[in-house]
């Protein structure tokens, strides 16, 4: 049964097909590309890959505005080389989620040609119109400043039509039983192909009411059961990953009380306190953002990233919290974007500083959920702030230090190749990395590595342990009779600290280290004194490493018995 759950204590990896690797030359990534990538990834150590959009589109969006839902774009292959990639990827035990945009589809989708043809075509109610400007067309844009409205009117339709996101996206009247009928079939036909399921793409908006008259969107969820359901028939260990940046009181709807709902989301609220704690050196919103998103069915998970290929979402924090994330990583104006958030990437917001991405990866990688790695990222690529809005931190991958980072022999790559300054390829890439001991890539494999050791933190329950200094964090993990912790200083400064490990007798008394030979005793009743340097972590296993680690077969029963 646990190893079923795969998504439970694994590490995943996102990347864009379009700039990782192009094999034929045309300066557009490609599938032959990026099945030549795959030992790369092997070898990093990732379990499973999020493929973002790869269909036919006109990509105005970076592929989320979708032409056709059963093709792959000629531009990145065929479909037979699809099959080749995620064949390539069972080889090598590497699952394969993709993206699933079904809250819109392109204004060049035939669906919604056919749609603004004719208010009798078939496809008419496949979307939301009015006849007259609705009076909330100037809410709820989600790209304030970029985004005029969420209504525009359709000269050939004659009516109004409704998009959530850009006007060349019209939203999908995602009430329609016919969609609904269509979204499952779209996930069957992946699925056959071998993907081990989905990235869905704005999930509160797919499921909420949608229409003129709507005032207030009124989220369905009992839509999400029934996407589960459909897909657990077809493939019992298919999964959809929601992105879902919601308050955590809603959590539990999106996971479902009985876990029969998502089965991960997104931590956007721990996304954006993690930034602010490391941002203000204090851990105490961060271990409240922890609290508050604890509650989840004992099958679901947390997806845990640092950045993604959106700007960095604040839009949840006081407007004095935001205001200390951006004078820290992001205070230029042109940093920031959509009055919310900072569009860089992760290496220049922490100044390229190698302990601060150290210590990032570290939360990342030991707080409650599955690390969700992005391109590039594992060798500290930067940003390039002269490109619009969020396509600064999407920039090519950096191979090598040939001619365009080794990404395209063509002298025009379909996204400019940083090739100046710290973060040029020349200085920042994986050849050259891959050959140092010391480099962010070896680092990178080796953190993956350990977090693959301990499922402890997939899968078990934590607890976060006073230490009553607000630059350190510590928290405890208790699964099948084993527990492992960790302590971060979020500060600029070295600081020591003392804590008990909070367990039963001696049980806290040995703490080994995973990563150096720097073990602690408990001296002092029980108490661990730490001094951690700046920006320090630490991953202990607690009690002794005696190789026969105590687990347990099952949980629950026979608690109190000896093995
Ligand atoms: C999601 C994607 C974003 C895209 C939008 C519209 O928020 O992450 O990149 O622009 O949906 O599909
Ligand atoms: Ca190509």
């Amino acid at each position: 049964m646990i190893d079923d759950l795969w998504y439970k204590n694994g590490v995943f990896y996102c990347l864009s097909i379009g700039t990782y690797m192009d094999a034929n030359g045309d300066g557009i990534g490609d599938f032959k590309g990026l099945l030549r990538r795959l030992d790369y990834l092997h070898g990093l150590g990732v379990t499973a890959i999020w493929l973002m959009p790869f269909q036919p589109s006109p990509g105005k969006d970076d592929g989320y505005d979708i032409s056709d839902y059963y093709g792959v774009d000629p531009r990145y292959g065929t479909l037979g080389d699809f099959v080749e990639f995620t064949h390539g990827c069972r080889q090598r035990g590497i699952r394969v989620i993709i993206d699933l945009v079904v809250n819109h589809t392109s204004d060049a989708h035939p669906w919604f040609r056919d749609a603004r043809s004719s208010p009798d075509s078939q496809h008419r109610d496949w979307y939301v119109w009015a006849d007259k400007k609705p009076a909330s067309a100037n809410k709820g844009m989600v790209f304030p400043g970029v985004q005029k409205s969420t209504w525009t009117h359709d000269k050939e339709a004659k009516a109004w039509f409704f998009h959530r996101f850009y006007d060349f996206q019209p939203d999908l009247n995602t009430s329609n039983p016919y969609v609904q009928a269509e979204i499952l079939k779209i996930m069957g036909f992946w699925i056959q192909l071998g993907v081990s399921g989905f990235r869905m793409d704005a999930v509160p908006f797919v499921i909420s009411t949608k229409g003129a008259k709507v005032r207030t969107p009124v989220e369905q969820y009992d839509m999400l059961r029934s996407l589960r359901e459909f897909l657990q028939w077809r493939q019992g260990n298919a999964i959809i990953l929601a992105e879902a940046n919601v308050l955590p009181e809603t959590d539990m709807e999106y996971f479902g009380k009985d876990g029969d709902r998502m089965h991960m989301m997104f931590n956007f609220h721990v996304n954006q306190n993690l930034f602010y704690a490391m941002a203000s050196a204090d851990s105490r919103p961060l271990a409240k953002a922890l609290a508050a998103t604890e509650p989840r069915p004992a099958s679901a998970q947390w997806g845990l990233f640092l950045r993604n290929h959106d700007e960095l979402d604040l839009g949840r924090l006081t407007k004095a919290q935001r205001e200390v994330v951006f004078k820290r990583f992001g205070p230029d104006k042109d940093m920031q974007l959509y009055d919310r958030g900072i569009r860089r990437r992760l290496a220049p917001m922490l100044g390229g500083d190698r302990r601060r991405l150290e210590l990032a990866y570290s939360l990342m990688c030991t707080l409650p959920g599955t690390p969700v790695i992005r391109y590039g990222d594992e060798i500290g690529m930067g940003d390039n702030l002269d490109l619009p809005e969020r396509n600064c931190a999407r920039t090519p991958m950096q191979w090598s230090m040939e001619p365009q980072g080794g990404f395209t022999k063509s002298d025009k790559p379909c996204s400019p190749v940083i090739d100046n300054g710290p973060y040029g390829y020349e200085h920042i890439n994986v050849a050259k990395q891959r050959r140092d001991p010391n480099s962010m890539l070896n680092w990178t494999e080796r953190i993956i590595r350990m977090r693959k050791e301990v499922p402890e933190i997939g899968w078990g329950d934590f607890h976060v342990i006073a230490t009553r200094d607000p630059a350190i964090l510590a928290i405890r993990y208790d699964w099948r009779n084993n527990s492992v912790l960790f302590v971060h200083n979020l500060d600029e400064k070295p600081r020591e600290t003392s804590f008990s490990v909070g367990l039963a007798g001696d049980e806290g008394k040995h703490l080994i280290n995973l990563l150096s030979e720097d073990h602690s005793e408990a001296i002092d009743r029980g108490k661990h004194t730490l001094t951690l340097e700046a920006y320090g972590y630490r991953w202990y296993r607690v009690g002794g490493l005696d190789y026969l680690l105590k687990r347990r077969d099952i949980d629950g029963v026979n608690a109190n018995h000896p093995e």
